[in-house]
Parts: structure tokens; sequence; C-alpha cells
């Protein structure tokens, strides 16, 4: 099974943002992915016209999607487009949850109403129920990051309660296979509550690799992660479309 990641596309009713946004959807398209997730921060203007530009794109592959909101996303505007899909009833949080196969995905809305960090807190009871509901093979998705990334200056808007949430996924037994975000608009990879937890690179414009006070040019074009589910392992491929 194919889950296909998309992150960050900021679109904002320009033409520069879908043009990138189209350069990964071109190279995705042939892969015919089994399930899409985007982990957040979908638009961060002209919301309405944005959400319908890239509900579009999703909607032209044909399988299951999922989406959860970023810091700059607006949560009206994203629940209008996106709320009846989802059974969203009201603007926070966004959460979604569904199962394709034999694979779980829950997208987590970590976000903070007028922050850019994000916070796990208060939906940890809900995750936990829907753990709960049923022992199937998850990978959970949100925005923000739980775990430091060491990159300079990126880390002072994390999830907070990372330690909490890693207490939810651990309690879940074997379940949760991963957790991948967004955010920092950079590809990475990690472990999370001792497990494969990833970052996924940006459709907008890539944030410089900055570590230790060290740094060089940003080359980064737009990217995407495509995570292989296939017996019982998890394997995440970084794409970069140049
Ligand atoms: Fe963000």
């Amino acid at each position: 099974m194919i889950i296909a990641q998309l992150s960050d596309i900021h679109a904002n009713g320009s033409s520069e943002r879908l043009e990138r946004l189209d350069a990964v959807v071109d190279w995705l398209m042939p892969m015919q992915p089994d399930i899409l997730i985007v982990s957040g921060d979908l638009a961060e203007d002209d919301f309405s016209q944005s959400y319908r530009a890239v509900q579009k794109r999703l909607e032209g592959f044909g399988c299951p999607y999922f989406v959860v909101p970023g810091n700059v996303d607006n949560h009206a505007e994203m629940r209008d487009v996106f709320g009846r899909r989802f059974g969203w009833s009201r603007d926070w949080p966004l959460n979604v949850s569904g199962v394709v196969g034999d694979l779980r995905i829950i997208g987590l809305d970590v976000t903070v109403e007028g922050a850019h960090h994000g916070d796990a807190a208060p939906v940890l009871d809900w995750l936990a129920d829907e753990l709960r509901s049923e022992m199937l093979p998850t990978l959970i998705f949100q925005h923000q990051h739980p775990f430091p990334t060491g990159i300079d200056g990126k880390d002072r808007n994390v999830c907070f309660n990372g330690d909490a949430l890693a207490e939810v996924i651990e309690s879940a037994g074997d379940s949760v296979i991963g957790l991948t975000c967004g955010h920092v608009h950079r590809a990475l990879f990690t472990r999370f509550a001792g497990r494969h937890a990833t970052m996924a690179p940006s459709i907008k414009k890539a944030n410089m690799l900055r570590l230790d006070g060290r740094e060089s040019a940003v080359v980064d074009p737009p990217g995407l992660l495509l995570h292989h589910w296939s017996e019982g392992r998890l394997v995440s491929h970084v794409v970069m479309v140049g």
C-alpha cells in the first residue's frame, strides 16, 4: 500500500504555489497512491479559492485522502470546503480518521488558535478513544512536530506536550506504526515514542538547513514522502520534484 504525503502547500491565490503543487501532482499521478495525506498549511491566503484548488487536485487521484490544518490555515474556510467529507461539525479541532485496507489513518489537529506552535493536549482523549476502538496498524499525521529537529530556530514552534502524546501512543501497544508531520519545510527522519517518525518536505519553498550554527544555501525543490506499507513494515521514500 502506498501512502503519499504532501505538506505545506501554502496556496495563496498565486500561480507560483499551484505550479509547485502541480509539479508534485504530475509526478505522483502514475504512482497511483492508495491514500493521500496532507499534513497542514494547505493555504495561507485567498482561502476559499485556495482550498478548492487543492481539493480539486486531491480528488483527481480518485483515492481516499485526509487533511489536517496547519498554523497558517483558516479553520472555518477549511471546514467549509472539506467539512462534509470528514464530518467536521465545528471549527476546532479538525481531526480525521479512516480505515483503508488494513491500515488506519489518523490525522490530529494539534494547531493552536493564533499561534505557530502546536499542542497535543486538547486532542489526546480523542486519540486514545480512536486507538482503543479497534486494534489496527495506524499511521498518525499532524502538522507541528512533537520532537526536536535540531534545526536552529525551528524548535520553538514544536507541538507541545509531546511526552503525553508519546504516552498515549505507547499505551496502544503495537498499533501505531509511525507518526509523520510537516511544518518545518524539510524532509527528515527520526524516532518518536519508539516509532518511525518523519517530516515531509514542503510544496512551498524549503527552509534553510541550519545545524549547530552551520548552514548552506537552500537548493531543495518541492517534494513529497511516499510511505510504503507492506508485510508489517513501513518504509518512507523521499522524492524531490526538481
Ligand atoms: Fe506550518
